[in-house]
């Protein structure tokens, strides 16, 4: 179906009118992208672009950023070129522009379109200020294993919940129409597949059947087209041996031929030279045609388009009508966009944080707490919320006075509009409040395995970094003695050990981290562990030993205040975990929607009545096989009581359910908050199909609402069954519903056990 956004008015006809009157070179023009500000990526060419410009050969720019710099190459682009087409600005706002909200996958872990929605709005508006019109985001790769460092951008584990989140994202940056002033055009990136590098190494590998690839992989990307996503942005990756950039299955057939996107594609940063060292072609001109041809119409930071393409039009190599339709592509973005008629960006105020995006930015940071674990502890009870009996809190850690790491990875706000976690408490408690740093982020050890990287790396990291931390953390063990309770903030260096080339082997606090948590917590004070990280880290020893753990990602600008929120009360905690946290690096890629195995044991989902003393089974004999908090976990202040589910049609004809792709019945369920303070619940609904002709995974998500509850109050919550949500691949890879029974599990988790079921018929 064509993009209405993009088909708006006679873009069409405008975007025609206009090649007709292209030479080869400015048509071959509009398919480059140069980096022409600070680089995010590998040999930045550093040219200066202004005699390019003018001879219209430049389409795009990345990270040229404020209104005075675009403003100065548009003014180029639109006066001395000689057909006046406005250069689009691209930039990557991941999670906010200058107003830093939580990482991705924090607000994944909001399970809260809106406040996703919220974000990229407020980015629009901050983003287009700067003279952006065009923002790389969302990033929706499925990422199922933690050791891939760009897990932090994405939505998680599971495609239902990705989809959803990826609507939200595209909506709120796009506002259902581009052309508005305070809209930005939005890219899906990375597709495809990227999330699932082979041993989660950046830029590896994928490998993976077309079933797996199309129900678990495609979802997200599925839902950002359907939701009229401008732009595509292809992945570094390869998927079963055909480099993602250079891959006419996944974009054409699948984006534009059955999806219908008519928006245009662009590369990762310098991945058409990169398809050399794939090995997919011998000569820059040959793996060029490969990428165009395939459907990546816009080489980002690279040249091999703007060097070898006319030269093989020319010679034939590459028909014209390849490059045409790529520049139409291009032109339509840019026409529904509005660019011609307004290129440029009235100068405004300095940015400030103003108070209003501060309270967004708290309130979207509020949602995304998890809280793992809150124990009673002998004496005292659960330590969380903190009441008034605590007089002396201690607070230690590296992250917890650490501005630019509370930000997280890409960020493109400034460290001086964070309020830490260290300035919130000091504000809220005054000298109750004992703070010691108690370590770095690094130690020297780190330091000697990290000091090739290069890229917004150690080298400022380390000279920061106090080593040996021996004498730190006796101090903080000193001070905790003074403390009725202590707060631990702890994670890793979000700001340049998580996002791109960020992987990681050992999923653990790095440096000296551990250690100051267990020499604290051997003093016997009640401990409260604040895991600040962008990716699940192992927190096994903490599990076992801490009684209170809340995840609170990388929660940007409001951090201090938003972690306060909820350690205090003033907000009850109501994420859930987007991701599982593994109890070993060794378990991952680790996922509830495991696909079923033979052997199954207790602990991996699947529910089934093995014997635990058996040996036979599909299992690590070392550790338990469980994740140490699964996807869909996170605890509240209140508890909340849920009802046997019913489905309001207790079966359906599958040529019904075929024919009308409509609900064919609903799941009921009443949810209850049965504690003594109000609270939010995100409702789950998990199916399982018994019977496939191509097995399914033990359970899968199919629905989720955030419900608020009084104490007391109860609500009923319903969710549509239909084609969407039951059908699957078959062996020919067509979805498709077949006779069968699903296992409906209805709760607060994905170990929800509230159960019901739904049959299809003949
Ligand atoms: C590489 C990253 O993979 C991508 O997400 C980003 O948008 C580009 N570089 C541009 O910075």
């Amino acid at each position: 179906m064509p993009n209405a956004q993009l088909a708006a008015g006679n873009v069409n006809e405008q975007v025609d009118a206009l090649l007709k009157k292209m030479t080869l070179e400015e048509k071959v023009g509009q398919l480059v992208q140069y980096s022409a500000g600070f680089a995010t990526g590998p040999s930045a060419s550093n040219l200066t672009y202004d005699d390019l410009v003018a001879k219209g050969q430049v389409g795009s720019m990345i990270n040229v950023v404020g209104a005075d710099k675009t403003n100065r190459y548009q003014h180029i682009a639109m006066e001395k070129s000689r057909l006046h087409i406005p250069i689009l600005f691209g930039l990557d706002v991941i999670h906010g522009d200058h107003t830093t909200f939580p990482i991705p996958l924090a607000i994944a872990a909001s399970w809260d379109p809106e406040a996703a929605e919220t974000v990229a709005r407020t980015s629009a508006l901050e983003a287009r200020a700067d003279g952006i019109d065009w923002v790389f985001s969302p990033m929706v790769d499925i990422a199922r294993d933690p050791r891939w460092g760009r897990i932090v951008e994405s939505n998680g584990e599971d495609p239902y919940l990705s989809s959803a989140l990826a609507r939200a994202w595209v909506n709120g940056y796009q506002q259902g129409d581009i052309s508005r002033p305070d809209s930005v055009a939005a890219c899906v990136k990375h597709f495809a597949a990227y999330g699932a590098a082979i041993a989660g190494r950046d830029y590896n590998a994928t490998d993976m059947s077309e079933i797996t690839l199309r129900q678990v992989y495609l979802e997200p990307y599925r839902a950002a087209v359907e939701a009229g996503v401008a732009t595509v942005m292809s992945s570094f990756n390869s998927i079963n041996g055909i480099p993602a950039t250079a891959d006419p299955f996944t974009l054409t057939r699948i984006l534009r031929k059955e999806w219908g996107f008519d928006g245009f594609v662009v590369s990762d940063w310098g991945a058409v030279a990169e398809l050399l060292n794939h090995a997919i072609g011998a000569d820059g001109s040959t793996v060029a045609r490969k990428a165009l041809e395939a459907g990546v119409d816009m080489d980002m930071e690279g040249d091999l388009y703007g060097t070898t393409i006319a030269a093989q039009v020319r010679s034939g190599k590459i028909p014209e009508s390849v490059v045409d339709e790529a520049v139409r592509r291009v032109l339509r973005v840019k026409f529904a966009m509005g660019l011609f008629n307004h290129p440029y960006t009235q100068p405004g105020p300095a940015y400030a944080a103003t108070p209003e995006r501060r309270a967004t930015a708290r309130k979207v940071a509020d949602e995304t707490m998890v809280l793992l674990k809150n124990d009673p502890v002998e004496g005292v009870g659960t330590l969380l919320p903190l009441n008034s009996k605590a007089k002396k809190i201690a607070l230690f850690g590296p992250m917890a006075d650490d501005p630019q790491d509370l930000l997280g990875a890409w960020s493109a706000g400034n460290p001086s509009d964070v309020i830490t976690l260290r300035q919130a408490l000091q504000e809220r408690l005054g000298d109750r409040l004992l703070y010691a740093r108690g370590c770095g982020l690094l130690t020297g050890n780190d330091a000697n395995v990290l000091k090739h990287v290069t890229f917004g790396g150690p080298e400022t990291a380390i000279e920061n970094e106090p080593i040996p931390d021996d004498k730190t953390i006796a101090e903080a063990v000193a001070l905790a003695k003074q403390a009725d309770v202590a707060i631990l903030a702890l994670g890793e260096p979000t700001n340049w050990m998580e996002g791109e080339a960020s992987s990681r082997v050992h999923l653990g606090f790095t440096g000296s981290q551990e250690k100051l948590l267990e020499a604290v917590a051997a003093t016997g004070k009640p401990v409260i562990l604040v895991v600040l990280a962008g990716r699940p880290l192992v927190l096994t020893w903490a599990g076992a030993h801490v009684p209170a753990i809340l995840e609170a990602w990388s929660p940007g600008i409001e951090a201090g205040p938003a972690v306060m929120d909820v350690l205090f009360g003033d907000v009850n905690p109501s994420g859930k975990l987007p991701a599982s946290l593994p109890r070993a690096v060794g378990q991952e890629p680790l996922y509830y929607a495991q696909l079923p195995t033979g052997r199954p044991a207790h602990g991996d989902l699947s529910h089934m009545p093995y014997n635990s003393e058996e040996k036979f089974l599909s299992r690590y004999l070392d550790e338990e096989n469980s994740a140490l908090f699964p996807f869909g976990w996170g605890l509240s202040y209140t508890r909340f009581r849920y009802s046997t589910p019913t489905v309001s049609r207790a079966e359906a004809p599958v040529g019904q359910i075929l024919a009308d792709h409509q609900p064919v019945t609903r799941v009921g369920v009443d949810v209850t908050n049965i504690g003594s303070v109000a609270g939010t619940e995100v409702v789950q609904l998990y199916i399982r199909n018994t019977a496939a002709s191509v097995e399914q995974p033990v359970r899968e998500l199919k629905g989720f609402a955030r419900v608020q509850l009084a104490p007391g109050q109860t609500q009923h919550v319903e969710f549509p069954l239909g084609f969407d949500e039951l059908s699957f691949y078959n062996v020919d890879v067509e979805r498709t519903v077949e006779p069968t029974t699903y296992d409906i599990w209805v709760g607060g988790s994905s170990l929800a056990t509230a159960e019901t079921s739904f049959k299809v018929v003949e």
